[in-house]
């Protein structure tokens, strides 16, 4: 039932081997795997290495691993343990994909599971009990300090552990500083248009939104001086979703703009490790820590799961920002805050991240190839960094139509329009996060999706 590839290694062989099977439906969904001891005894390797070959598939959605032990096929049809896309979407439409290539997610099948675990084991060794207490909301200091020179040393930050503040992911970020901002007496927050509607959102809670159009330099900040805005959000790395760079001479507009009207710029730098082409780009944070309110996640780097992310803010917030934190959650669990600082400070995560800029390079090469291949009509933006583009479709093509199709396919595609708030809908492009299946369905992922566009 399960062929052993003898090229391979024996755990290779063996997850390449299920994998087959479940795809080609000889192991049906719900059937049970022997036990690793009995496999183990079966193909002479170690239990072991049977553990982790069933782990990979668990976490690819292959199998299911079950309470009392033991693992079962998952039900790849009904989306087995197909991950869920961020937001309120409908679930039946995430359940009925097979290739996943809406933004919104990183390849969780590379999250590095046993860095994590080591990591963890050690820290519930050899931590004392205090660990285990309410702690600082600012972040525990082991953790601010490695995240400080994580950024100093890879987004060329100016940042000290003090002007740091751990918080969960880049919303809870942006959910404080707008409370913090509208209490200190600002009413209006400028968004970029297309973006992101739960950050519009987001800020709505607490400052009336303003939108921000961007064309192909990036934001036009020009616009600012005319709008009512007090603070703007930018993705100047690389737009969300459009993935332009922020032009020069507009990051000098943003920047004048807020010297001049005692503005706040909020950096967004949710992909700024995954940068490919066009030289290093330093964080605007660098160019002006007063004026430039920063907030990374790892949420594109590791898990969004993991919900843990970090400000860099001017002196003038963080006491503010800390008492935000403090009311909404006390602060950010300890465990995971140890994790991560024990895995910036080991160069576990340096290792990690090195690994994937590589694998998502190739895959982004991969699709640009097959894209100018078999579709020429279309025209690809946005590649220089992050985990998505955004393809223009050939004349005539529509994003609506083509989305449709795709998902009766089972093949999930983001559509630009969807991100355009206040702007026209256009119809006429779709945006492709290459950098999130699992690695084994990505090539046939994206064959499916060069066969489904007409030219
Ligand atoms: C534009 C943008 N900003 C920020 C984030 C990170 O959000 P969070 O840290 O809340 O998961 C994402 C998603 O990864 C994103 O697409």
């Amino acid at each position: 039932m399960v062929d052993l590839d003898p090229k391979l290694g024996r755990r290779a062989a063996l997850e390449a081997g299920l994998r087959d099977a479940i795809r080609a439906g000889r192991l049906r969904p719900g059937a049970r795997l022997p036990s690793s001891r009995i496999l183990a005894a079966e193909l002479g390797v170690s239990r072991g290495t049977i553990s982790t070959a069933y782990t990979q598939l668990v976490s690819e959605g292959f199998l299911v691993s079950s309470r009392g032990g033991g693992s079962r096929v998952a039900d790849l049809a009904t989306g087995g343990a197909e991950p869920k896309n961020i937001g309120p979407r409908s679930e039946k439409e995430a359940s009925a994909l097979r290739w996943d290539f809406r933004p919104g997610e990183p390849d969780l099948t590379s999250f590095p599971r046993s860095e994590w675990q080591n990591a963890l084991r050690e820290i519930l060794r050899t931590s004392p009990a205090s660990f285990l207490g309410y702690q600082d909301p600012q972040g525990v200091p082991e953790l601010r300090s490695a995240v400080a020179d994580h950024l100093r040393r890879s987004r060329n930050l100016a940042v000290d552990t003090e002007n740091i503040v751990i918080c969960a992911g880049f919303r809870q970020g942006l959910d404080l500083i707008c409370r913090v901002l509208r209490d200190a007496g600002t009413r209006t927050v400028a968004l970029e248009d297309p973006g992101l509607a739960d950050h519009h959102r987001v800020a709505g809670a607490s400052l009336n939104v303003v939108s921000l159009p961007v064309d192909a330099l990036g934001a036009d900040t020009q616009q600012l001086w005319t709008s009512s805005a007090q603070a703007v959000v930018l993705t100047p790395s690389h737009q969300f979703p459009l993935g332009v760079r922020l032009h020069p001479d507009r990051r000098a507009e943003a920047f004048a703009w807020a010297r001049r009207t005692d503005g706040l710029i909020i950096e967004d730098d949710y992909d700024g490790e995954f940068l490919y082409d066009g030289g290093p780009l330093g964080a605007m944070q660098g160019e002006d820590p007063d004026r430039v309110a920063y907030i990374g996640s790892v949420s594109k780097t590791l898990a969004p799961g993991i919900r843990l992310g970090w400000l860099v803010l001017p002196p003038h917030l963080i006491s503010p920002v800390c008492e935000a934190k403090y009311l909404s959650d006390a602060a950010s669990g300890s465990f995971d805050q140890n994790v991560l600082a024990s895995m910036l400070r080991s160069g576990a995560f340096a290792t990690h991240l090195r690994k994937r800029r590589v694998a998502y390079r190739q895959r982004r090469d991969h699709m640009v190839g097959m894209v100018a291949e078999r579709v020429p009509g279309a025209t690809i933006r946005g590649i220089a960094a992050g985990l998505h583009a955004v393809i223009e479709l050939p004349a005539g093509v529509q994003a609506g139509w083509l989305q449709r199709s795709a998902a009766r396919r089972g093949l999930g595609i983001g559509n630009l329009d969807s991100y355009r708030i206040a702007g026209e809908r256009a119809d006429d492009a779709v945006v492709l996060a290459y950098g999130r299946p699992p690695s084994h369905s990505f090539a046939r992922g994206i064959a499916e999706f060069v066969d489904l566009v007409p030219g």
